[in-house]
């Protein structure tokens, strides 16, 4: 168990609460995410699965997108939480997601359930990312 920083512990908690609003009928697996904005404000998402399997969506997405649609764009911190042995590791697709909108050294906070935690950043989970530099020629 580790002692996370009060706004580490306060993103990890809201992440903690949403993941109970998971759908994850086929998996079992029920995410939970939280980013912090740069303005202070929080966003979360859980994870919503579909009968038709690749129409699922993954908790980090869910919390993007609420981001977005509340009109902010620039993720201070992120944190995820599962039930799982190992802090849960984010899709290659929602590291991209995060990197869309992760300027500098975005932390991310990966826990379980039972607290064992992994520090990372969005730059450390997606090195290499895909950005607006290679489509410099357009
Ligand atoms: N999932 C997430 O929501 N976030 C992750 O970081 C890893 C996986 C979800 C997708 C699916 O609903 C379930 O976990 C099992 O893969």
């Amino acid at each position: 168990m580790s002692h996370p920083d009060p706004a580490t512990a306060d993103l990890i908690a809201a992440a903690t609460a949403v993941r109970e609003n998971a759908h994850a009928p086929y998996s079992r697996f029920k995410v939970g995410a939280a980013i912090r904005t740069a303005d202070g404000r929080t966003f979360v998402g859980c994870n919503v699965e579909n009968v038709a399997y690749p129409e699922g969506t993954c908790a980090e997405a869910g919390a993007i997108a609420a981001m977005c649609a509340a009109g902010a764009r620039d993720v201070a911190a992120v944190a995820v939480i599962a039930d799982s042995p190992q802090p849960v590791s984010p899709c290659g697709g929602c590291r991209q997601k995060l990197a869309e909108f992760s300027a500098g050294d975005v932390r991310v906070t990966l826990t379980t359930l039972d607290g064992t935690t992994l520090e990372t950043t969005v730059a450390a989970l997606l090195p290499g990312a895909f950005d607006q530099d290679y489509m410099s020629r357009v």
